[in-house]
């Protein structure tokens, strides 16, 4: 139908007849005179319908133009000409089309939108086609795609080989609930929807395929957020025969090399690591975004012997921690903003958070502002000044509780006064975490869980010190790190029988369930499986980090809303009884 693309046209075709196709972006009628913006996938075009220069006919092509309406589908004939007043907004700026013929392929209905505004998601999820048509869309998609493309490139230059694995299979524990699809042939049955490829990966290793990737659709049924997805997409990969440092220095690589083809950025090389251990002390996070150069000090050993309980009480406490925020410029705060501090960390579960206000650090006490000060002696007050290298005009905010809930809450606090007080530096800081604990203890359940997943290694290669250690036994899992988001995690997987077993056992899966769930497995690491390992990186998360976005979903085609609807399709619905019927299921009564 057409012989250009309209986002394409330029001086160098002027005086050329083209034809185009495309979306009629804005029209406006001048009387005897019209203009059409013409967009397609590649920009927009101006089209002009005016009467022609020698014979003042034309009038078939004026009547039609001034017909058109938004979103219109039309095919239109013309000349390429120099425009008078040049657009700088638009790649084709410089000419414009002038319509010898045009064609309305298909009238759009007024739309419930347009192009051009940004409506609530919910409207742009149910109309995801025009949402979709928007540049802004477009851009965001293509940044995916470019990506995708990329990582494919360096995969298969690299002899990594592109191996499928089921989508009907039997549950894979990533630690979310399992999607489960019931087996018309087997009543009572169900296969999984795999939470992601695994234990499928890890078997390629032992059948001898070496290298390993699939850009892989992964399903876990978890509460949604911005870089949550029901179904997401990973890039799955898995190496014979390696140690941590052959897949973190490949993948690293690959990092790089992906992010200046897409990007034109050059990342760190290497990537800077933390220990797990070290992440969390001084950032609060496993997932520490670098950058933000604000540190957590703890000031337990300071504060152990001041007024102040809930300090103290913590301070000496074996499993405690009391630490410090030092915020720049803090002393600005209003009482309100530091009340939604509180909130938000009182959301992360921080039970209080006690602050001080550095108005002027040289003349000693008279110059801090806080609920707290009351509580600390003059010795202990300059301690804390001094372990925090607190200045004039600093806040300091203070956690005390359990480790790992003040880590959290200090840890995103840290995060949120960089975002309000403009702390975050712009850039790109990647970075690896590792030695992360194998396992960490569920109160509610009063069992240990897998901090990964229960295939990753433990440091110790000896089941009898990993059954005397385990509360603080490190595992054999990274993280890949960027800007505060976990953008892969792997791991050097357990490759031999007595060593799952035994953690399967500190899982408290019994042998019996083992039998049942993961006897495959059990039996495959007896028939000489290679040492193995591997990563997964979130492509919907990476593709939103390129693309600039918040969400993961303006980076997927169509992803579901925060609570896990699709507003277009209208997923999940109710199936007729004779459908359940068929796959031997009841609904029970809604309640
Ligand atoms: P993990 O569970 O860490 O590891 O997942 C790997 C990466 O996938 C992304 N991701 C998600 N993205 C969008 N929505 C989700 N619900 C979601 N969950 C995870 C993250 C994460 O880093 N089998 C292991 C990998 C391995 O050990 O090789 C696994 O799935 O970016
Ligand atoms: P209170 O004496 O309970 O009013 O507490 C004094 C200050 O300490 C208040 O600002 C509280 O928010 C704060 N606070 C209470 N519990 C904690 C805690 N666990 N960690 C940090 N600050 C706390």
């Amino acid at each position: 139908m057409r012989t250009h693309f309209c986002g394409l046209i330029d001086e160098s075709l002027v005086g050329q007849t083209v034809t185009l196709c495309g979306w009629a972006d804005v029209a406006r009628n001048l009387g005897g005179l019209c203009f059409i913006d013409l967009r397609d996938h590649e920009g927009i075009v101006q089209i002009v319908a005016e009467p022609d220069a020698d014979t003042a006919g034309n009038a078939d092509v004026i009547a039609a133009a001034a017909h058109v309406g938004y979103e219109d589908c039309l095919c239109i004939t013309g000349t390429v000409r120099a425009r008078h007043a040049v657009n700088d907004k638009i790649k084709s700026g410089k000419v414009e089309v002038v319509a010898t013929q045009i064609e309305l392929l298909n009238k759009a209905d007024p739309l419930p939108f347009h192009a051009h505004e940004n409506p609530g998601e919910d409207i742009r999820l149910k109309y995801r086609y025009l949402d979709m048509r928007r540049p802004a869309m477009q851009q965001m998609m293509r940044t995916r795609i470019k990506l995708v493309q990329s990582l494919r490139r360096w995969l298969d230059a690299r002899g990594f080989q592109d191996i499928e694995t089921p989508i009907l299979t039997k549950a894979t524990p990533e630690g979310a609930r399992d999607f489960l699809v019931p087996a018309r042939m087997h009543p009572g049955e169900f296969y999984a929807l795999p939470q992601s490829p695994q234990l499928f990966k890890q078997i390629l290793m032992m059948a001898g395929f070496d290298r390993y990737y699939q850009i892989a659709r992964c399903f876990r049924d978890e509460a949604l957020r911005a870089d949550r997805q029901l179904e997401f997409t990973q890039l799955d990969m898995e190496f014979a025969w390696v140690a941590e440092r052959d897949v973190q220095e490949a993948t690293e690589e690959m990092i790089r090399v992906v992010f200046k083809e897409v990007m034109d950025v050059e990342l760190a090389n290497p990537f800077p690591r933390l220990t797990y251990a070290e992440a969390m002390r001084r950032y609060g996070s496993d997932k520490p975004d670098l950058r933000i150069a604000l540190e957590l000090v703890d000031v337990a050993e300071l504060v152990k012997g001041c007024e102040f309980k809930v300090f103290t009480d913590w301070a000496s406490h074996v499993e405690g921690r009391v630490a410090a925020l030092r915020v720049p410029g803090g002393a600005e705060l209003s009482r309100k903003q530091i009340d939604d501090c509180a909130a938000h960390a009182a959301k992360h579960g921080a039970k209080g958070l006690a602050w001080m206000k550095v108005a002027d650090r040289t003349i000693g006490r008279e110059g801090i502002n806080s609920p707290i000060a009351k509580f600390l002696d003059d010795a202990t007050l300059h301690a804390v000044l001094d372990a925090t290298q607190a200045q004039s005009g600093d806040i300091l905010f203070f956690g005390a509780g359990p480790w790992k809930s003040v880590s959290d809450f200090i840890g995103v606090l840290r995060i949120k006064v960089a975002k309000d007080l403009g702390l975050v530096t712009q850039g790109w800081t990647p970075l690896w975490v590792t030695d992360f604990p194998m396992f960490e203890w569920d109160e509610d359940d009063q069992r240990y869980v897998a901090l990964h997943h229960p295939f990753t290694a433990p440091a110790v290669d000896d089941v009898a010190a990993l059954r005397a250690n385990a509360r603080t036994a490190a595992s054999r899992g990274y993280d890949m790190v960027l800007n505060g988001n976990e953008i892969g995690g792997g791991s050097i997987r357990i490759h031999r029988s007595d060593m799952q077993s035994a953690v399967f056992d500190l899982l408290g899966i019994s042998k019996g369930d083992a039998e049942l769930k993961f006897g495959f497995l059990l039996e495959a690491l007896r028939y000489g499986a290679p040492p193995h390992g591997g990563i997964a990186f979130g492509i919907d998360r990476i593709a939103a980090l390129m693309a600039g976005t918040e969400s993961i979903r303006d980076v997927i085609a169509f992803p579901k809303t925060t609570t896990a609807q699709c507003p277009m399709t209208g997923a999940p619905s109710p199936v007729p009884d004779k459908q359940l019927a068929e796959v031997h299921v009841s609904v029970r009564a809604k309640e």
